[in-house]
């Protein structure tokens, strides 16, 4: 049959197209659907265009800010459509980079919603616009979706007065209003943009805290910076409702509100992509969160992978990049392994936030024995000439005996650059007297690890 694959990918996002990539390249013959658009979630809704915009709300900021730096500007604006046509440029020109990708690498790319429909002889069965297609082996890479909970007004208003990441990141129009339900990662920094750029912007969030599990004391600090560009954070608050104008709000005393709003974004989590897909023709477990794998990728079924927020393990991109190397080694029969402890995670606000590994927090609930040290950002020559008048930290944990660096978390600009450094030392197991011999260049914000690993005892 013609239409037999080594390898058939279900899904083109950082997941998909890096598996179907690597796959071709090690000379499988592969075949990659995607349904909307190639780059997935991340290039088309969700990395690319909101560092896209955030970086013009960064580029504003600075302007309005230039005489701290003795630099005038006068007339400081923002145009929202500009700003937008950029965001759709980058994207434009990223999404035809995948695709010559695909075409340098010879996968076979069907831009069209597949369904499996069982398995044969031949292999996996795989049907799209009414073709059938054939695989010896299967990745699953379909993503995730908003969660849209039922909370009334929500449905009913929504792509309307309600908007989810896919609309709020193509708003035309600045909102005079802005309500955020959810201060995880895709609130604050939607929050961070359109409050830099003119919105009155308010946060609820459920729990007494913002940004999940990340370090309380950094997010603490990004809270309180965002509260300076004028956002409002509603913490312990529940949503009852929504109307047009209008979220109904319970506080932690039971005491019910209105805030009012022009738009919602509706950002309280992903869910994966599993449903209509007929991984139950095949036989493949799952659950509302996600594809069961181990660490390999590999599903219940022979021959079956799930990589990337489809797995529900880490919905971050470049964990489905690596999700997506490990099952292709697995298929070529070269020993790769996931591994989560060392995986980096950045909110891209301004400041940014950018943690890897236990929090205190986390060392606390589990019983590690952890000793901890930190620093502001001014320590950092280049962070102190760059940033007038701002500040950061940037705080270390160690496991108290054997002294090797367990987590690293911090605040400030350029910590998002700097943060794969720390994962490598999680990685590599560095002890403080290791990572103490590296050297770092000079003045880099960077070196601030190097100075807060100088106030541990050996
Ligand atoms: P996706 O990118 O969701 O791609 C899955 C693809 O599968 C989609 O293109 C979909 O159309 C396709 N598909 C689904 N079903 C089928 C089918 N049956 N047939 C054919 N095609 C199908 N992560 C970061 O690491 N850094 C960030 O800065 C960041 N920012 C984000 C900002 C926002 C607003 C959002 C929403 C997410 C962000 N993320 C970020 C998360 C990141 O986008 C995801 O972790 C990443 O896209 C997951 O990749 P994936 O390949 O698993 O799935
Ligand atoms: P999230 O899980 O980060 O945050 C959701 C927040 O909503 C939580 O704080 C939760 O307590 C709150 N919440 C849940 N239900 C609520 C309710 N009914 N009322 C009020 N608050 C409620 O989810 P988010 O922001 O939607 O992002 C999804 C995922 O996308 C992230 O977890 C992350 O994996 C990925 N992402 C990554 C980014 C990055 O790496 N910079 C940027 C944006 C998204």
């Amino acid at each position: 049959m013609a239409n037999t694959y080594d390898l058939i990918v279900i899904g083109g996002g950082p997941g998909g197209y890096l598996a179907a990539e690597r796959a071709a390249h090690a000379g499988l013959r592969t075949l990659l659907f995607e349904k909307n658009s190639l780059g997935g979630v991340c290039l088309n809704e969700g990395c690319i265009p909101s560092k896209a915009l955030l970086n013009s709300a960064k580029t504003y900021e600075h302007a309005l800010h230039a005489n701290l730096y003795g630099v005038s500007c006068d007339n400081v604006r923002i145009d929202q459509s500009a700003v937008n046509a950029r965001r759709a440029k980058v994207v434009r020109t990223l999404v035809s980079g995948v695709r010559a990708k695909m075409k340098g690498a010879g996968v076979t790319v069907v831009m069209k919603e597949a369904t499996i429909t069982g398995k044969t002889a031949e292999g996996f069965q795989v049907s799209a616009d009414g073709q059938l297609y054939a695989g010896k082996r299967l990745i699953i890479a379909t993503g995730s979706s908003a969660v849209v909970p039922g909370i009334p007004g929500v449905r009913e208003n929504l792509g309307s007065f309600v908007l989810t990441n896919r609309e709020v990141l193509e708003l035309t129009e600045i909102p005079a209003e802005l309500t955020v339900i959810g201060g995880g990662v895709i609130g604050l920094e939607m929050a961070a943009y359109y409050a830099t750029v003119g919105s009155n912007v308010t946060v609820v969030e459920m729990l007494d805290h913002i940004a999940g599990a990340t370090d309380r004391e950094i997010s603490t600090l990004l809270q309180k910076e965002l509260e300076k560009k004028g956002v409002r954070f509603l913490l312990g608050h529940k949503c009852l409702s929504v109307e047009p104008g209008k979220v109904w709000v319970e506080d932690p005393s039971g005491q019910k509100s209105a805030v009012s709003a022009d738009k919602v974004l509706l950002s309280i989590g992903r869910r994966a992509n599993v449903e209509g897909l007929g991984l139950e023709r095949i036989g493949v477990n799952f659950a509302r969160t996600g594809i069961t794998t181990d660490a390999q990728g590999r599903t219940n079924v022979p021959d079956v992978y799930a990589v990337g927020d489809v797995n529900g393990h880490h919905m971050l991109a470049h964990t489905a990049y690596r999700e997506a190397e490990v099952a292709v080694n697995t298929i070529l029969g070269k020993g790769d392994s996931m591994r989560y402890n060392a995986n980096p995670a950045v909110i891209y606000t301004n400041p940014e936030i950018a943690s890897v590994g236990r929090t205190e927090e986390e060392c606390r609930e589990k019983g590690i024995d952890y000793e901890v040290q930190k620093l502001s950002m001014r320590y950092s020559g280049r962070f102190v000439a760059e940033n007038e008048g701002a500040d950061g930290v940037c705080k270390i944990l160690i496991n108290k005996k054997k002294r090797n660096i367990i987590g690293v978390h911090m605040i400030g600009s350029y910590s998002g650059e700097i943060i794969w450094g720390a994962a490598e030392m999680i990685e590599m197991q560095l002890r403080v007297t290791d990572a103490r011999q590296i050297i770092f260049p000079h003045p880099t914000v960077s070196e601030i690890i190097r100075e807060v690993l100088w106030e541990f005892d050996d």
